[in-house]
């Protein structure tokens, strides 16, 4: 099995993670959910985060989110130790997290949903700033809006996912995780927000992408961490993993994928 402390970070070797979980569990009574579970997210890059229904990835993202506790293990963030008691105390720490269900307010209009119960302005509400600050923002991450004052429920499921995922830098997170953001978009919709997680990469977040879709994860992911059954079952580097080699790592079909992949060459050429 190959472990995150085990792979070198493809960019800058020399630099440390700017999340770094270790040996983190968790059960439900009887469930084991996650056993020493470990990963590493660097600056500027995309980690996707797959696995099997039950793999454990909800569960290891609602800890970082602050909505579950860890048995045990330790993270860090920026090289010191912290626990995230809250989901307050996540953001406050620089993790932003998008979960699937979005949670924006179908009824008011773009704006409204970027600044929500963060409205810009000194005593009163300051509309034409945080409107020409939505537009700023948007822009950075070439999102395609039509406008930002009109309501939620109007806009296409690429759109939604994009005014999400703005409304979760706006407390300029270090840490950007989004949960499925592909999972329920068309074609052009999926270009779209995988073009957005470009961007996010960009500005130098670490990014974590939950995906089912290892087209998706292919395409923007860096790196890729496989869980299964609660456990780290590999991690590949997006460059030198084939797709078989993550569906592999997936369903088990081998414990070593890297090394049984190597196995496999020389009796491919064998058979030729
Ligand atoms: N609140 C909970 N109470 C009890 N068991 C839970 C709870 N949350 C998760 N589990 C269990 O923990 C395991 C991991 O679930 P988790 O939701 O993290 O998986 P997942 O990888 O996100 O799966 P999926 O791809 O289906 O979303 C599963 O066996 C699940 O039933
Ligand atoms: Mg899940």
């Amino acid at each position: 099995m190959t472990l995150a402390s085990e792979i070198d970070e493809p960019r800058a070797s020399a630099r440390e993670p700017v999340l770094s979980i270790r040996n983190i569990s968790k059960g439900f009574g009887a469930v084991r959910a996650l056993t020493d579970v470990e990963l590493d997210v660097y600056a500027g890059e995309v980690v996707a985060l797959v696995g099997d229904n039950g793999a454990g990835k909800s569960t290891l993202v609602k800890i970082l989110a602050g909505v579950h506790s860890a048995d045990h293990g330790t993270i860090t963030f920026n090289g010191s130790p912290v626990s995230i008691p809250s989901p307050t105390a996540s953001r406050e720490l620089g993790i932003a997290t998008v979960f699937q269900d979005l949670a924006l307010c179908d009824n008011l209009d773009v704006v409204a949903n970027l600044f929500l119960g963060r409205e810009l302005g000194t005593g009163m509400i300051n509309e034409e700033l945080m409107e020409q600050r939505s537009w700023e923002l948007l822009r950075q991450l070439s999102a395609k809006i039509p406008s930002v004052r009109i309501a939620v429920a109007s806009l296409s499921g690429g759109q939604r996912q994009t005014v999400a995922i703005a409304r979760s830098l706006i407390g300029e997170p270090q840490i950007v995780i989004l949960d499925e953001p592909t999972a329920a978009l068309g074609v052009a919709q999926t270009a779209e927000v995988l073009n957005l997680i470009e961007r996010l990469r960009e500005r130098g977040l670490g990014v974590i992408l939950i995906s089912h879709n290892m087209a998706d994860v292919q395409a923007v992911a860096d790196r890729v961490v496989v869980l299964r059954l609660g456990r780290n079952n590999g991690v590949f580097r997006t460059a030198d993993v084939s797709y078989e080699d993550i569906v592999a790592a997936i369903t088990g079909a081998t414990d070593n994928p890297v090394s049984s992949r190597s196995a496999a060459h020389p009796t491919e050429k064998d058979a030729l």
